[in-house]
């Protein structure tokens, strides 16, 4: 129960950090005679890790260190934290669970181990499983870990017969997409939603401190090269296809925007989103956040691409006639894709319900 309790407090710390990518998030306890003498948390890649940050300055001797990731055994751009952990003489440490990083991936604990530090494992693992379900997908994949965000009317709805789906939610809920668009290495759109709604993809109403990549998908050559997503002053990354015009591809360019070119998969199917997907994550990309539309968004689930689905429901009722999921491809509810619930979170009238996908 004890080593819940600390474990849950290095979860904490690890949250507190919004982004830290391609690095996990993690916090760090240092205990004695059952009290926190200190602790640490990694604010992101080339900053001090989590561990480091808890011992430093500290006698350490006899003392159990509490951290929801196992410590790393490789130099990166900064010093490897099991061997200092053995050597500021800590008698035990508690993980929440192994670093499926290559590099990693028990060496951390077997060098603990060999150094003589018990060594506990386990400790709260599934909720730094999910904590880190981004970072560790990435690694276990190398792919990025695709979430999908889709505001949805009471009867499922994404927008009017008209196109239009301002606002199906309200301004908290609006508020906590910009805390999960900071949270992402790339928001993700398709060309139909630049088309309807214009929108410039760039973290709001919150203390932004870096803005992620904006990813559109755009097999045809659609965008037009005054869309706002291409007059920010941030990385932009569209996804076409090598049919569309070389004057619309230098006119993005000139916008500043890196043109991919992807092939498809066979005659009229867009965009291979499973390449996009692997090729992001080749980059380091840890999580990609895909706002829509209904097109992409049926594509991406028709594939099974989608890891989270992040529903936010409003308060309006729609009806038929404008956009929604299309097909599936599911004939009968013996086929039909289940989904497990991890979060509800309520923000005024509105409901957002987080799933991650059922896996046999
Ligand atoms: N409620 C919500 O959460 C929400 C979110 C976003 C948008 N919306 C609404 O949804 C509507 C826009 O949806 P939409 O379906 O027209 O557009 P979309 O899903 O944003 O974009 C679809 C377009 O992406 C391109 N594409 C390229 N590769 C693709 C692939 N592999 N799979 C699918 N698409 C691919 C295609 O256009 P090309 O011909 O250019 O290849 C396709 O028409 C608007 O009414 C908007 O307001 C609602």
């Amino acid at each position: 129960m004890g080593d819940e309790i600390f474990m849950a407090r290095a979860l904490e710390l690890a949250r507190s950090a919004p982004f830290t990518s391609p690095n996990p998030r993690v916090g760090a306890v240092v205990v004695r005679d059952g009290a926190v003498i200190s602790e640490g948390v990694h604010l992101g890649a080339g900053s001090p890790h989590a561990e480091a940050l808890a011992l430093l300055g500290i006698d350490a001797g006899g003392a159990t260190l509490y951290v929801n990731l196992e410590p790393c055994t490789h130099q990166g751009r900064t010093p490897p934290c099991a061997p200092a952990v053995a050597e500021a003489g800590v008698a035990r440490v508690v993980a929440a669970i192994p670093d499926p990083d290559e590099r990693v991936r028990g060496a951390g604990f077997n060098l603990l181990r060999e150094r003589g530090v018990d060594v506990a494992v386990g400790v709260l693992e599934d909720e730094a499983e999910w904590l880190n379900a981004p970072f560790l997908h990435h690694r276990r994949t190398g792919r990025s870990y695709l979430t999908l965000k889709l505001a949805l009317s009471l009867d499922g709805r994404l927008g009017a017969r008209d196109g239009t789906s301002r606002w199906i939610t309200g301004p908290a809920a609006r508020g906590y997409v910009h805390r999960r668009r900071l949270e992402a290495d790339a928001v993700m759109v398709g060309s139909g939603t630049v088309a309807s709604d214009d929108p410039s993809l760039m973290v709001r109403a919150v203390d932004a401190a870096r803005q992620p990549a904006a990813l559109v998908v755009d097999g045809s050559g659609r965008m037009r090269p005054d869309a706002s997503v291409l007059t920010r002053q941030h990385e932009v990354i569209v996804a076409t296809q090598p049919t569309v015009a070389h004057e619309r591809q230098v006119e993005w360019k000139e916008a500043g925007a890196e043109v991919l070119l992807i092939a498809d998969r066979g005659r009229g199917t867009g965009v291979d989103l499973d390449v996009l997907i692997r090729e992001m994550g080749r980059r380091g990309m840890t999580e990609i956040y895909c706002e829509g539309g209904a097109r992409l968004a049926t594509a991406l689930l028709a594939r099974d691409l989608v890891d989270r689905l992040e529903l936010h429901h409003g308060p309006v009722t729609i009806g038929d006639g404008g956009p929604g999921i299309g097909d599936l491809g599911t004939l009968s509810m013996s086929g039909a894709s289940r989904w497990e619930l991890r979060d509800t979170q309520v923000f005024g009238s509105d409901v957002v319900t987080t799933y991650t996908r059922a896996r046999a």
